[in-house]
């Protein structure tokens, strides 16, 4: 379960830099990659754990692997403690907290929201984009008349305790300098593979804190932050959005596994061409995950403290990632 977290960065095209974990609340296992199991849900850090525990539930449940992702990364969504995701999480620079989501299933169906406030559940939001529009993403006020027009609640506009105390932490300087991220992470990226093949994939992330008011960053961006094929496999990633967004980051990975590399292949090629593609790389964190249609899982990070949720049907567990650079 997640702790709270201070996440500070920089200048405008800053950079996130997180310090390797600390406040893990669950027992680590060494890093490996089992042969392929299926099902099975892979998720972005800490927090994955009982986001899974919620996706395996819904799987076994009955409910499809779309069912699973989306009602895995609600939980997040509502964790009070979590500071990167959902309306608790760090708000702009002005003050507001604004949410980016995305969904995916393996047949190239999907759903985007970002910029968009006051939506306690944005992955939602996101799936009713997907299986009720023409469109793959909507944004800001356009997705919030969306969401009403569906029958979303407007949640009160205030930040949340913790973040309220961050973010007056933060106004003191009111500068975009690093800040630690005693958490060690950001986002939940969310994929999935049912007994079948199928695959499906969710993102959500309250973004960047302090960023400027509009910003954007991979988590709803199709192909960045999210990408899945049932011919091939899925890909999520976490981490400096900019970063990510610059070699369409999950798109890349699927591509390669496409192409026949491993999903441990795929995603530590992907960390090359990112760290190749952006400066300041001592300051930017970014971390991939993925699933190949066999079940078999890569993960990869630019630096150490990146870690992930892999759970099967008869275990769900805190896994460390490799990195590019090590301690
Ligand atoms: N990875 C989340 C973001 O940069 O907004």
């Amino acid at each position: 379960m997640s702790q709270r977290r201070k996440f500070i960065k920089q200048s405008l095209m800053g950079s996130a830099f997180f310090i390797p974990g600390l406040n893990q609340a669950f027992a680590r296992v060494p890093t490996e990659f089992s042969a392929g199991q299926k099902p099975l849900i892979l998720s972005t850090w800490n927090h994955g754990i009982p986001a899974n525990e919620a996706a395996m539930a819904k799987l076994t449940g009955g409910g499809s692997i779309l069912d699973a992702v989306e009602a895995g990364v609600k939980v997040t969504e509502l964790d009070l403690d979590n500071l990167s995701v959902g309306l608790q999480g760090l708000p702009d620079r002005e003050g507001i907290t604004t949410l980016d989501a995305s969904i995916m299933t393996g047949d190239g169906s999907c759903g985007t929201v970002a910029f968009v406030r006051q939506i306690k559940h944005p992955i939602s939001l996101a799936r009713m984009v997907m299986e009720k529009t023409p469109h793959v993403m909507l944004v800001g006020e356009g997705a919030r008349q969306f969401a009403i027009s569906q029958g979303f609640p407007l949640e009160e506009e205030i930040l949340s305790p913790n973040a309220a105390i961050e973010y007056q932490k933060w106004k003191v300087t009111s500068q975009y300098k690093p800040i630690i991220n005693i958490e060690n992470h950001d986002t939940i990226g969310m994929i999935g593979i049912d007994s079948n093949g199928k695959l499906a994939g969710s993102c959500t992330t309250s973004g960047l804190a302090y960023k400027m008011h509009g910003r954007v960053g991979d988590s709803p961006i199709i192909g960045a932050g999210l990408f899945v094929d049932d011919e091939v496999g899925a890909a999520t990633a976490t981490g400096l959005g900019e970063s990510i967004i610059r070699i369409c980051g999950s798109f890349l990975i699927v591509e390669l596994m496409r192409q026949g590399r491993t999903p441990q292949e795929a995603c530590e090629e992907a960390v090359k061409r990112l760290i190749a593609k952006n400066k300041n790389i001592k300051d930017i964190q970014a971390g991939f995950l993925a699933i190949n249609k066999e079940g078999e899982t890569g993960a990869f990070a630019v630096h150490p403290g990146f870690n992930f949720a892999k759970a099967t049907s008869s275990k769900n567990e805190l896994i460390d990632s490799r990195s590019h650079f090590t301690l």
